[in-house]
C-alpha cells in the first residue's frame, strides 16, 4: 500500500470512531419528550438546566469500566433535578444524539429501586440493585444482526416497555450501549451508559430482585466483555452479553424479538 493511502485509511478509521460515539439525548414517555443532559451546552449553562437523566461528561465511553464511572457514565453521578412520571407497562422510547456504525454490540437496560423512593440521594454504585430489564445482543439472522446497529437503523432510538408487574416507586432506568470493535484488547469494551430517573405510579405488586452490582459485575475477562467482534460475525464464536438474564418479569422486547 502505498503511503499516501495507508494514511488516509487512518484518517478515515479514526473520522468514523469519532463519528460513532453518542448520547442519551432525551427520553419519550406517552408523547411527552423530556431532556437528558445536553453534552457539550449545559456544562455552560447557569443556574444547571433541569434534566431528567444524569450528566455526563462527554460522548465519548466509560474510560474504566471497573469503576464508578460505569454506573451512570461518566460525568459524577450527580442527581438530576427531574423524575419522570410513568405507569407500569409504558413504554419508554430512550433518544440517542446520533449512533454510528463502527461500534456493534448488545443494548442493554437494567432497572434499580431508589432506596427510599428517592432517586436524588440514591447513587447506586454499591450492593446488587440493578436488574436487567430488556436486551439484543447479535441475531445472525436478524437484519441487521447486532443490537447497537438496529438502534441505528431505528434512527438511534431505542424503546423499552417497564415491567408491567413493577410496584410503585422510584428507580433508575440504565440503559447502556456495549461497543465490541475493540473488545479483543482486555479493558477494550466500550460501554455507553446513562441514568434516567422514573417515578412508576401506578403498578402492580413485584418488587425488583437481587440483581448486579455496577462497578463489580462487569469482569474484564467476562466473554460478553473480551472477545473479538470479527469472529462472531464469522460464526466462529457465539456471543452472551454480561450482566446476567433479563429479569423474568420484564415485558417482551420492545424493539424486536430476541435476542
Ligand atoms: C471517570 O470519568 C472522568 C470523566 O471522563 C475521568 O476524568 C475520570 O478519570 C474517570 N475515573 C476513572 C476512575 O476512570
Amino acid at each position: 500500500m502505498a503511503p499516501s493511502t495507508s494514511a488516509v485509511v487512518v484518517l478515515s478509521s479514526l473520522a468514523s470512531l469519532v463519528a460513532g460515539h453518542g448520547y442519551l439525548k432525551s427520553i419519550t414517555v406517552n408523547n411527552q419528550n423530556y431532556l437528558a443532559w445536553q453534552v457539550g451546552q449545559d456544562d455552560y449553562v447557569t443556574p444547571t438546566p433541569a434534566r431528567y437523566a444524569r450528566k455526563l461528561a462527554n460522548n465519548g465511553p466509560v474510560p474504566d469500566f471497573t469503576s464508578n464511572n460505569i454506573t451512570c457514565g461518566a460525568g459524577g453521578n450527580i442527581p438530576a433535578e427531574g423524575v419522570i412520571d410513568l405507569k407500569a407497562g409504558d413504554t419508554v422510547t430512550l433518544n440517542w444524539d446520533q449512533w454510528g456504525s463502527s461500534h456493534s454490540g448488545p443494548v442493554m437496560t437494567y432497572l434499580a429501586h431508589c432506596t427510599g423512593d428517592d432517586c436524588k440521594t440514591f447513587k447506586g454504585d454499591t450492593g446488587n440493585v440493578w436488574v436487567k430489564i430488556e436486551q439484543l445482543e447479535y441475531n445472525p439472522s436478524g437484519n441487521p444482526p447486532w443490537a447497537s446497529d438496529l438502534l441505528r437503523e431505528q434512527g438511534a432510538k431505542w424503546s423499552v416497555t417497564i415491567p408491567p408487574t413493577l410496584a410503585p416507586g422510584e428507580y433508575r432506568l440504565r440503559h447502556e450501549i456495549l461497543g465490541l470493535h475493540v473488545a479483543g484488547t482486555r479493558m477494550g469494551a466500550q460501554f455507553y451508559p446513562s441514568c434516567t430517573q422514573i417515578r412508576v405510579t401506578q403498578g402492580g405488586s413485584t418488587q425488583l430482585p437481587a440483581g448486579i452490582a455496577l462497578p463489580g459485575a462487569y469482569d474484564p475477562d467476562d466473554k460478553g466483555i473480551l472477545t473479538e467482534l470479527w469472529r462472531i460475525d464469522q460464526g466462529q464464536i457465539t456471543y452472551k452479553a454480561p450482566g446476567r438474564d433479563v429479569w423474568s418479569e420484564a415485558a417482551p422486547n420492545a424493539n424486536r424479538p430476541g435476542p
